[in-house]
Formats: C-alpha cells, sequence, structure tokens
C-alpha cells in the first residue's frame, strides 16, 4: 500500500487527482492539506471536501494551511477554473469538516509519527510545505519521496511565459522546497500538455461510464476547457495534478526522466517564478531532482477510466 499526504489547492484538476488517489485500491491517503491558490483558501477547503465525498471511498483527515504566500499578495486562478475554481457547478454541501490542526503542523506530525513510509504530493503552491520545513528542517529524511507539480521542463509557462501558476504564486517557498534536500520527482506542466490531455471525444466517453465521479469530473473542468481553447491553445482539457497523482501511484507512468539540478528565480522582473533546470550542468551542482521528461499518454487515459469508471 503507498501512503500519500496530498498537498492541493483544490480546484477542477486537483479535485480529479483526489480522485484517482482515493479510487486507486493500493493508495491511502492519509491526509489532505490545503493551500491557497487557485483559488481562496476556504473555496480550496470546500472543494476538497466535497471531492472527498463524491470519491465515495474514504474520508481522509483534511486540513487547513496557508491562506496566502510567504511573500506578498495571494494571486488566484479564476479565469481558468471558474469562480468557485469548480466549473461554476453549484456544488452540495460537504457531509466532513475540515480536521483540527493545521497543514505544515499535520504533514510534520504525520512524517514523524511514519519515518521514511509517507510520500508527499503537492498539487498547489509551495507555501505549506515550506511552512512544515521551519518547523522540521530534517522532513527530507522523514518522508520517502516528495512529488511535485509545479515548474516546466522545457522552460514554457502557463502563467508568464516562463513560469507555471504553482510556482509563480510562491516562488519562495518553492525554492525552499527544491533546496530541501527531500527525493524530489518534478512533474511538470509541459507534461501535462504534451501527454496527459483529454480532448473532447474522450471526455464523452468518460460521461458515458455513468458514474457519478465520472460527470463529476468533466463538469468541474468546464471553465478550464474554454481557458484551453482561448489561451493555452489545448485541444481539450491539460490535466496536470492528474497526471502526477497518476505517476505516483503507477511509477511505471513514467516513461522518460533526468536527474538535474533546479532552481528556482524568485525576483526575476521577466521570469520569476520560473524553474531553472539546468540540464547540462554548467553550474557543477549536484542533482535536486528528478526532472520528468515524458510519460505514457495511453496509459493515462486507461488509468483515469478505470478509477472513474468503477
Ligand atoms: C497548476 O496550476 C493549477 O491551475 C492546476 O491545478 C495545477 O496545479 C498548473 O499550472
Ligand atoms: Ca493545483
Amino acid at each position: 500500500m503507498k501512503r500519500l499526504i496530498i498537498d492541493t489547492d483544490t480546484a477542477s484538476d486537483d479535485a480529479v487527482a483526489l480522485l484517482l488517489a482515493l479510487r486507486h485500491p493500493a493508495t491511502r491517503v492519509e491526509a489532505i492539506t490545503v493551500v491557497a491558490g487557485n483559488v481562496p483558501l476556504a473555496q480550496a477547503v470546500t472543494n476538497a471536501l466535497v471531492t472527498v465525498d463524491v470519491a465515495e471511498t474514504y474520508q481522509p483527515p483534511v486540513y487547513i494551511g496557508a491562506s496566502g504566500p510567504l511573500a506578498g499578495d495571494l494571486r488566484t486562478a479564476e479565469s481558468v477554473h471558474g469562480a468557485n475554481g469548480m466549473g461554476n457547478i453549484p456544488l452540495p454541501d460537504p457531509s466532513g469538516k475540515p480536521a483540527e490542526g493545521d497543514a505544515p503542523e499535520a504533514i510534520v506530525a504525520a512524517a514523524r509519527a511514519a519515518p521514511g513510509e509517507l510520500t508527499l504530493v503537492t498539487l498547489g503552491p509551495l507555501t505549506n510545505v515550506a511552512l512544515a520545513l521551519d518547523l522540521e528542517p530534517t522532513l527530507g529524511t522523514l518522508l520517502k519521496e516528495v512529488y511535485v507539480m509545479g515548474g516546466t521542463s522545457d522552460h514554457l509557462g502557463n502563467i508568464t511565459p516562463s513560469a507555471e501558476f504553482n510556482i509563480w504564486v510562491d516562488p519562495v517557498a518553492a525554492r525552499r522546497v527544491f533546496h530541501a534536500g527531500f527525493r524530489l520527482t518534478m512533474v511538470g506542466w509541459d507534461i501535462s500538455r504534451k501527454y496527459a490531455v483529454i480532448d473532447d471525444p474522450t471526455a464523452e466517453r468518460l460521461r458515458a461510464l455513468g458514474t457519478r465521479r465520472a460527470r463529476f469530473a468533466m463538469d468541474i473542468n468546464r471553465s478550464l476547457r474554454q481557458f484551453c481553447r482561448d489561451y493555452t491553445h489545448i485541444d481539450g482539457i491539460d490535466m496536470p495534478d492528474p497526471i502526477t497523482v497518476a505517476v505516483v501511484i503507477e511509477p511505471e507512468m513514467l516513461t522518460r526522466s533526468v536527474e538535474r539540478y533546479v532552481d528556482v528565480e524568485t525576483e526575476g522582473e521577466i521570469t520569476r517564478g520560473a524553474t531553472i533546470v539546468d540540464y547540462l550542468g554548467v553550474l557543477r551542482r549536484e542533482p535536486n531532482a528528478r526532472v520528468c521528461l515524458e510519460t505514457d499518454a495511453e496509459r493515462f487515459l486507461t488509468l483515469v477510466f478505470d478509477l472513474l469508471g468503477n
């Protein structure tokens, strides 16, 4: 059984990622920790709780975390995911409530309670993880691995020409996390754009599965579909958070990667929030990340159909 903590700024593709993890038979989500990002914190918490209900499996504790980045103001992405982050569909009231305690403390407590056993998967800005590092600087030795949905391996951004949203929202936190000594895998936005797109006919086939979770997964991504049409010019919806979870729960999904030194631009006038991958090794620094370069597109869709259809 793979045991996960999932840190998320829950909006539409985060929710699909949560559904995959919660439905996967060999995966146990030990905790969900929520951070502000795509939407303000309270909305992200509601979205996480609703998604747990839609998964219809079990109810991991959902912890409330940081309401904004370590430095500067929060910038959200309602234009991408809708005003409620969930494609503007009306959401039912969640059956559960957030757990007592805050997210960074919960990450540290879980890691201390099961040293070397938990994998942390981050699907939002890295604020909660940076705060957890303040509480426990040796978090890297306590966690088995960390998978970060963030940055880009090809240096093409989605929020600026060179920055990906999660890193751009809190580059200071991201920089700390990349330098914290984690066994870290970076799944950049490029991976979703190239290998994890659900096009319209595939979305219709998913709906036709007839399960509530498959319909929900497609409905909440309506705003993202429009954004992809208008801005990122993707023929469907790209699924950065779901492909990240998919790589964690089915490691064979990852077909090409390299170990490299990665740094984060925290202040650049034009490139703030960019992840800089030293492919040529010109800095002569030890690698601090495994950078995903390619995943199995067909296998991803098979996993989505299996987990949302059954
Ligand atoms: C990331 O930003 C959000 O829009 C998605 O949920 C994903 O985590 C992609 O840049
Ligand atoms: Ca996200």
